[in-house]
């Protein structure tokens, strides 16, 4: 484990490739209920280079109304489905949060995609952690400060690796400056998957939340 700032963890290699392997092959099945598609920006509605979808009762979406979580899939109009069991207990244990994560923001990145420099700030509970998980390729992941323009790090992130930002780096600008295609094998057709488990509603804000 290494503590890259205040408030941000990195968990190296903490899902072996077995794990690594069980976990791509639940998402690739959920996937079929949920597809990937690709999101658009406020306003400009330029299209994102990463394509997404989501687990959780709450799943994070974007087109030209803004930035915004929702209980249903912008194109099939269903709930998104339920967040793996391996990532609910994944967040039990690197968070120790006491209430579960509302969604599983599923980022997928082929060879020339990348997410520029941003805040998580959708969430009403800026109390939890972020903690996000990085499957297949490497990335080259940028995290700085709160404020936009400030210095920023550069952290390669590799299939298995675990990274949580939270108290002091909670609202911390990051971002994906790109990928390196074909460092792993594990994404079927290639590519990055990455994981963010948020928690969106304040935690007493549902009973038994
Ligand atoms: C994100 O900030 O939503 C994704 C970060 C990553 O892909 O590692
Ligand atoms: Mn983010």
């Amino acid at each position: 484990m290494a503590t890259l700032q205040p408030g941000v963890v990195l968990w190296p290699g903490l899902l072996d490739a077995a794990a690594q392997a069980a976990l791509v092959a639940e998402i690739f099945v959920l996937l079929k209920d949920a597809p990937l598609y690709r999101p658009t920006m406020p306003r400009s509605g330029k299209p994102f280079s990463v394509e997404e979808s989501s687990f959780g009762p709450l799943g994070w979406v974007s087109d030209v109304k803004g930035y915004r979580y929702a209980p249903v899939h912008p194109f099939t109009g269903k709930p998104w489905p339920a967040i793996p069991q391996m990532l609910m207990d994944l967040w039990d244990a690197q968070t120790r949060y006491p209430a579960p994560p509302e969604c599983c923001l599923v980022n997928h990145y082929s060879e020339d995609a990348k997410m520029g420099l941003h805040q998580d700030r959708d969430e009403a509970d800026f109390d939890a952690p972020v903690l996000s998980v990085s499957l297949g390729d490497d990335a080259f992941f940028r995290i700085g400060g709160e404020a936009r323009g400030g210095n920023t790090a550069r952290v390669k992130l590799a299939s298995g690796d675990v990274l949580m930002f939270g108290g002091p780096a909670r609202l911390a600008f990051h971002g994906i400056d790109r990928i390196v295609p074909g460092t792993s094998r594990l994404v079927p057709g290639g590519g990055r998957l990455n994981l963010t488990l948020r928690r969106v509603t304040k935690k007493d804000a549902r009973p038994g939340g």
